[in-house]
C-alpha cells in the first residue's frame, strides 16, 4: 500500500514527515527505567513522526547515553522529555534533608497508608534508601537541572517540557537550533510558556494518561489556540486513531501528541502485564490519583488507588511523596500484587485492543486522519461554508 500523505505546519516546523508526535513518557512504576526509551523514539521517529525520549526518569548520565542510542538507530529529527517542576521537592521549602529521609513523611500519612496495605492484606516493607523513585535532594539542587545540560551538550533536535517551564533554559536551547515544546493543561500556563518563548504549545487534556489537569481536550485546544496565537499548538489527550487525530487538526491544532496508544506498542518499555491491562480496560477504568507522584496522575484503577482516594490524604510534595511510594511499591511486589503498581494510562485505553510495532500505530493513525480529512468521510455528512462576505 502506498504510503498516506498528512502534512501539517508541524511536519516544516520540526522537518518530520507526519504531524505526530510520541509522547515522552517516563517511568511507570516505582523504581522502573521510562516507557519512552530509544527503541520507541528512533521506531517513531524512522516511521514519519517525532520519537520523544522519556527522560524523566534517568540519571544525567544515562540520559545522555540514551540520546546517543537514539542517534545511532536513526539520522532523523527526535526529542527528549523533561519534567521540569521548581525543584524535584515539588517547590516544598523542606530546608536540610534529615539523616533518615523518611522522617519527612508526616506520621499520620504514613500510618493511613499502612492501614491501607493490611486491609488489603499486604505486609508494609520499607524500600532500600535511595531510591530510584523517591529521590530526595535540597531544593535548587533537581534532578532536572543537570538533565538539562545533558540536553543541551548533546543539542538534541527537540526538547519538551512536561511540568513546569522551560522559559530559564529556552535562550540556550535555541542557540543550539533546539525546538522547544511545552506541555501545559489549561490557558493560564499555556499563557506562561508562550511569553516565555517556547516553539509550540502542546495542550493536553484531562483524558490523558499520566500526569494531567482538568480540563477535557475538546474544550481545551480551541481555547488555548486562542490565547497563544501565533504560537501554533499541539493537541493531547485522548488521540489513540485517525478519528483522533483528524479531529485534532481540525479544532486547529497543527498535530498531535501521543502517549497511550504508543504505550501498547511493541517497542515501548512497559513490562506486558501493564501492556496487558491497557489492552484489556474499557473506557471507564481509568482514575486520576496524587498516590503515586503526589500531583494528579490518570491511571488504570486499582484497590489501591481506591482506597487511597477513599481515605482523601493530603499529598506529599512529589519526592517526598515518592518515597513513600516506593515503600508500598516495594512492599506490593513482595507480596505479589503486580497489580497495585502504577499503570498510568488515558482514557483512550478502551479503544486499544492489540499490542503492534509503533510504525504500524502511526502509519494506521495517519491514513485513517488523512481518510477522513481528504474524502471527507464520513459520507453522511454534506458540507458548504458559503459563499465569503
Ligand atoms: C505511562 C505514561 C508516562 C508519562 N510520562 C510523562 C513524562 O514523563 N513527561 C511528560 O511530559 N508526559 C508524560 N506523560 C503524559 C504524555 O506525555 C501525554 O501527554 C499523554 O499520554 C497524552 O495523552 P494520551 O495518553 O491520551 O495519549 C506520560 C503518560 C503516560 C501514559
Amino acid at each position: 500500500m502506498a504510503r498516506p500523505i498528512l502534512r501539517t505546519p508541524l511536519c516544516d516546523l520540526l522537518g518530520i514527515e507526519y504531524p505526530v508526535i510520541s509522547a515522552g513518557m517516563g517511568p511507570v512504576g516505582g523504581g522502573a527505567a521510562p516507557a519512552a526509551t530509544a527503541d520507541l523514539t528512533a521506531a517513531v521517529s524512522n516511521a514519519g513522526g517525532l520519537g520523544v525520549i522519556g527522560g524523566a526518569g534517568f540519571s544525567a548520565d544515562r540520559l545522555r547515553e540514551e540520546i546517543r542510542k537514539v542517534r545511532s538507530m536513526t539520522d532523523k529529527p527526535f526529542g527528549v522529555d523533561l519534567l521540569l517542576p521548581s525543584n524535584y521537592m515539588g517547590g516544598a521549602a523542606i530546608g536540610e534533608i534529615p539523616a533518615n529521609p523518611r522522617d519527612l513523611i508526616p506520621q499520620e500519612t504514613l500510618q493511613s497508608l499502612k492501614k491501607i496495605l493490611e486491609d488489603l492484606g499486604i505486609e508494609w516493607v520499607e524500600a532500600p534508601l535511595p531510591t530510584a523513585h523517591g529521590r530526595v535532594r535540597k531544593p535548587g539542587q533537581g534532578m532536572s537541572d543537570e538533565q538539562m545540560e545533558v540536553v543541551i551538550e548533546e543539542k538534541v533536535p527537540v526538547f519538551a517540557s512536561g511540568l513546569g517551564n522551560p522559559g530559564p533554559w529556552i535562550e540556550r536551547l535555541h542557540a543550539n537550533g533546539t525546538k522547544v515544546l511545552s506541555l501545559v493543561g489549561n490557558v493560564k500556563n499555556a499563557k506562561r510558556v508562550a511569553d516565555a518563548g517556547a516553539d509550540i504549545v502542546v495542550a493536553q487534556g484531562t483524558e490523558a494518561g499520566g500526569h494531567t489537569g482538568r480540563i477535557a481536550t475538546m474544550a481545551l485546544i480551541p481555547q488555548v489556540i486562542d490565547a497563544v496565537t501565533p504560537t501554533p499548538v499541539v493537541a493531547a489527550g485522548g488521540i489513540g486513531d485517525g478519528r483522533g487525530l483528524a479531529a485534532a487538526l481540525a479544532l486547529g491544532a497543527i498535530g498531535a501528541w501521543v502517549g497511550t496508544a504508543f504505550l501498547v506498542s511493541t517497542e515501548a518499555n512497559q513490562p506486558d502485564i501493564q501492556k496487558e491491562r491497557i489492552l484489556a480496560a474499557s473506557d471507564e477504568d481509568t482514575r486520576i490519583t496524587r498516590l503515586y507522584s503526589g500531583k494528579t496522575m490518570r491511571n488504570i484503577v486499582n484497590p489501591l488507588i481506591e482506597a487511597y482516594e477513599a481515605a482523601n490524604l493530603q499529598p506529599l510534595p512529589m519526592g517526598i511523596q515518592g518515597m513513600l511510594v516506593a515503600d508500598i511499591i516495594y512492599s506490593a511486589r513482595k507480596a505479589g500484587r503486580e497489580d497495585l503498581l502504577m499503570n498510568a494510562a488515558g482514557q483512550v485505553a478502551g479503544l486499544l485492543q492489540e499490542a503492534r510495532p509503533a510504525a504500524d500505530i502511526l502509519t494506521d493513525m495517519v491514513r485513517g486522519a488523512a481518510d477522513i480529512l481528504g474524502r471527507r468521510i464520513p459520507a453522511t455528512i454534506t458540507a458548504d461554508p458559503g459563499a465569503l462576505a
